[in-house]
């Protein structure tokens, strides 16, 4: 049982003693003196001081073989924020950053940092009141968002165990994250069984999947309820002055909650982009931001990459990209996961792939894709390593019945709990994936609760931050992600594009 708290540790989860292992300090296929090395077994050097147990239920021990001189190594080269003048300064707050840069670029989108500044506390109240309003008056809450405005709220809702929520919680549905007719066909085809409210989402009140979505269902609203009682139950989250969505509020005289500046979408889950499905749903967000600012202290106490494990797990794969490894992927056993993977790989995706840098976010789903990725991982291209992302004490139990007999083969398995099978399965795999040149860690959360998801949010939105910034890239624009839109407007002919819209037409 790993220690409480967040842990990287770099020797074996199981036995963390110092007995000599052939794979000690050895990547497969990598420089010996410079790597990061990966795998289950004992590594031959005790464990470092962050194994001490803490008081936060989340661990991370990588399965790893590196030695301590190993990292070392790398602290200086993966910690050199400023990788020659192309790179942008790193904020200082980020807790590893120099003083001559208090403002690095995007230090103006530290708002997420510190999770007990993102929302006042009066801000908070309205959340809850509005929560608590919600479910008063509703069965169902559609939230309509795309991005960093949608994904956060989902991962959480999906990740926690219901025993979570409150009785009184609504259903949350989501929209305005595509334009598939047939989706958006079905949604509104159900909606009529239930008592409805909306959250719109959008911090720029701009964007055109959401914008769409909430124009039909703006619609299906005042032609269900009326005008009048639409307004008390529509929401709008978004920016405090700028955007159509503002605009649109202030004047139907909508609910609104304010998107801080300073705060990413990508970064937002925390502020009531997050705050007010994950409230309307029944879970307790006093909790969920208790977890963040828990994790805040514990990371910011240390600027060593063993001692802090955050910046150890950042450091861990930005010495890996530089190694060779293009691809990280996030894999869980857990299929509740499936949406935090999601988040992750945008909250990666959209914070470090920039300037032709910047490791693919991958996410696997196992068993299931034990069955279909699990042969590319096994012995296709030797360019990604693995993490883990490990629930270790599932909230339910499931016992394999004894029937008395044998005649499927599992009489061995009698008596024993899935969650007990699935993390054994784990660590074969973990085991089989390292023999064939994965390199692999786990990110192990003892069990999954409000509390500690709220510790992992920010364990994983700081490490990417440092990441970015070791790898010399702002995280917190997504200059690239306009190329497509400008596209898409030229050729549905919004005004201003008819230029673009005929050099493409030309091109298709
Ligand atoms: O992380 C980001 O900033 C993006 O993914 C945005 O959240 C996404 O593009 C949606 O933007 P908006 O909230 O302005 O509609």
């Amino acid at each position: 049982m790993p220690a409480r708290g967040v842990l990287v540790r770099q020797n074996d989860v199981a036995c963390p003693c110092p007995p000599s292992n052939p794979r000690s300090g050895t990547a497969m296929g990598s420089d010996p003196s410079t790597e990061i090395a990966y795998g289950l077994g004992c590594s031959g050097f005790a464990p470092p001081p962050a194994c001490t147990p803490s008081e936060l239920l989340l661990s991370l021990p990588f399965n790893s073989g590196a030695s301590h001189d190993s990292l070392r190594a790398q602290e200086s080269q993966a910690l050199d924020l400023r990788r020659g003048p192309e790179g942008p300064p790193a904020p200082s707050v980020l807790g590893f950053g120099s003083s001559r840069h208090p403002q690095g670029s995007g230090g103006d989108f530290l708002g997420w940092y510190d999770p007990s500044k993102v929302v006042p506390s009066s801000e908070l109240d309205s959340i809850k009141e509005a929560s608590k309003r919600i479910q008063d008056q509703s069965e169902l809450l559609v939230t309509v968002g795309i991005g960093g405005s949608y994904l956060g709220a989902r991962a959480v809702l999906e990740a926690l165990p219901f025993e979570e929520a409150s009785e009184n919680g609504v259903d949350i549905d989501f929209a305005g994250h595509h334009m598939s007719a047939r989706d958006t066909e079905m949604l509104l085809d159900h909606l009529d069984d239930y008592e409805i409210s909306i959250n719109v989402i959008s911090k720029s009140g701009t964007t055109t999947e959401p914008a769409i979505a909430f124009r039909l269902l703006k619609a299906y609203m005042e032609e269900r309820y009326g005008k009048e009682e639409a307004k008390t139950r529509i929401y709008a989250t978004t920016d405090a002055k700028k955007g159509a969505l503002r605009k649109l509020a202030t004047e139907e005289g909508y609910s609104t909650f304010v998107i801080p500046d300073d705060v990413g979408g990508r970064f937002s889950v925390l502020s009531p982009v997050g705050l007010l499905p994950i409230a309307a749903a029944g879970y307790d967000i006093d909790v969920l931001l208790a977890g963040a600012r828990g994790a805040f202290v514990k990371y910011g106490a240390s600027t060593s990459v063993l001692e802090n494990d955050c910046l150890r797990y950042a450091a861990s794969r930005v010495a890996l990209y530089r190694q060779g490894k293009a691809i990280e992927i996030l894999s869980t056993f857990e299929p509740a996961f499936h949406y935090l993977i999601e988040w992750w790989k945008q909250l990666n995706g959209e914070s470090e792939g920039k300037n032709g840098t910047g490791l693919f976010p991958a996410g696997c789903e196992f068993s299931t894709d034990l069955h279909s990725m699990g042969q590319w991982i096994q012995e296709g291209q030797r360019n990604a390593f693995e993490t883990f992302l490990i629930e270790e004490k599932s909230s339910a139990s499931v016992v394999v019945p004894d029937t008395g007999d044998d005649l499927d083969g599992l009489a061995y398995l009698a008596g024993r709990d899935l969650s007990e099978i699935n993390l054994e399965a784990w660590k074969g795999v973990s085991l089989a994936h390292y023999d064939g040149g994965m390199p692999n860690s786990s990110l192990i959360v003892e069990t999954m609760n409000t509390r500690t998801l709220g510790e992992m949010i920010h364990f994983f939105e700081r490490a990417t931050g440092i990441s970015c910034y070791m790898q010399g890239v702002n995280p917190f624009d997504q200059p690239g992600v306009e190329a497509y839109k400008a596209n898409m407007f030229a050729l549905l002919g919004k005004p201003g594009f008819e230029a673009q819209a005929k050099a493409l037409r030309a091109r298709l």
